[in-house]
């Protein structure tokens, strides 16, 4: 079978985009690399960026070439796949949206929520757009190496436009080529709210306390978890999204439990001076507590705290 989704752009050169496209790269796929810094490292850096890997615990690590995409890559994209912070994903559509062909699939893949639906006014109507939600784990250590520091799974779902089933089909089984596990939900919506859920409480307490993700099963941390998951099904509720509390409790452990020894993106964004999330997360929290009339205290408490550790916003 022709493989008709074979031109691929990976936006971003954080953990996540290069992962991604690192792993595209050994598929049948063109795949391009679309950094925002890519004039200063194409100088320096292209065709040998380094690459380490330690899915399973095993360490092998590849020098790979790499690519950069030019326009004429994002015109021909069959698929473009953004891995970006959740306050770029707009931004870097309204640099590309008219470049970006009718029939390309458009994938956003990022922390949080809220970019939709500024990027569904920035594209066509029939414009295809999904999300992707990844629990993989990886570290960006130099300017281009990476590490496979946990082997999770991503999920996809449609967000706009319309998707035939054998499209659905070949999206997936070329996602999973190349990274798997990968799964298609119809009800995807749902899942953005879970993990907006578990990003709601490990970020910021592990941003707060300067903690790895493990420590927020610390019993002095339950009450404030607590308030934060029952503000959380409130909200959600508001938007049509059932969600059960005690669902959301355990979930959490579970993850904090899988992802111990790591530090949350919002603490290293923290650490590294970076701005972060927050706005996406318990801010959106907020912002949708407060159009559906649902006092949302201790999620905008943490939206503040973090804003406060981080006034770069
Ligand atoms: O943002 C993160 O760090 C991750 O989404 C998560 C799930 C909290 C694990 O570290």
């Amino acid at each position: 079978m022709t493989n008709t989704l074979a031109n691929i752009v990976v936006v971003g050169q954080g953990a996540m985009g290069l992962l991604w496209y690192h792993h595209l790269a050994h598929t049948n796929t063109n795949v391009t690399l679309l950094a925002s810094n890519q004039e200063q490292l194409s100088a320096s850096e292209l065709k040998s960026a380094k690459y380490q890997f330690t899915p399973y615990q095993q360490l092998h690590a590849e020098i790979h070439p790499l690519t950069y995409s030019q326009s004429a890559d994002i015109n021909s994209a069959d698929i473009i796949i953004l891995c970006l912070k959740s306050f770029h994903i707009a931004d870097a559509i309204q640099q590309m949206a008219q470049d970006i062909n009718p029939h390309c699939l458009v994938i956003l893949a990022h922390n949080g929520m809220g970019p939709f639906a500024e990027v569904v006014n920035l594209l066509p109507s029939q414009q295809v757009i999904l999300t992707m939600l990844t629990t993989h784990g990886c570290l960006r250590s130099m300017p281009l190496a990476i590490t496979h520091t946990g082997l999770g799974q991503s999920d996809i779902g449609l967000l706009a436009g319309e998707l035939s089933s054998n499209q659905q089909t070949q999206l997936t089984n070329q996602l999973n080529n190349a990274l798997a596990q990968v799964n298609f939900h119809q009800d995807i919506v749902k899942k953005q709210w879970l993990k907006l859920a578990i990003n709601c409480v490990i970020n910021p307490i592990t941003a707060i306390n300067n903690i790895d993700n493990g420590e927020i099963n610390n019993q002095k941390f339950t009450r404030q978890i607590n308030l934060i998951l029952t503000e959380i099904t409130a909200v959600s509720h508001t938007e049509g999204i059932e969600l059960a509390f005690t669902d959301l409790q355990k979930m959490v452990a579970k993850v904090a439990q899988a992802t111990a020894r790591n530090c949350s993106s919002m603490r290293s964004d923290v650490l590294g001076g970076r701005a972060t999330e927050i706005d996406f997360i318990n801010g959106y929290i907020h912002r949708i507590g407060k159009k559906n009339n649902v006092a949302t205290p201790e999620n905008t408490r943490l939206w503040q705290q973090v804003l406060d550790l981080k006034p770069v916003h």
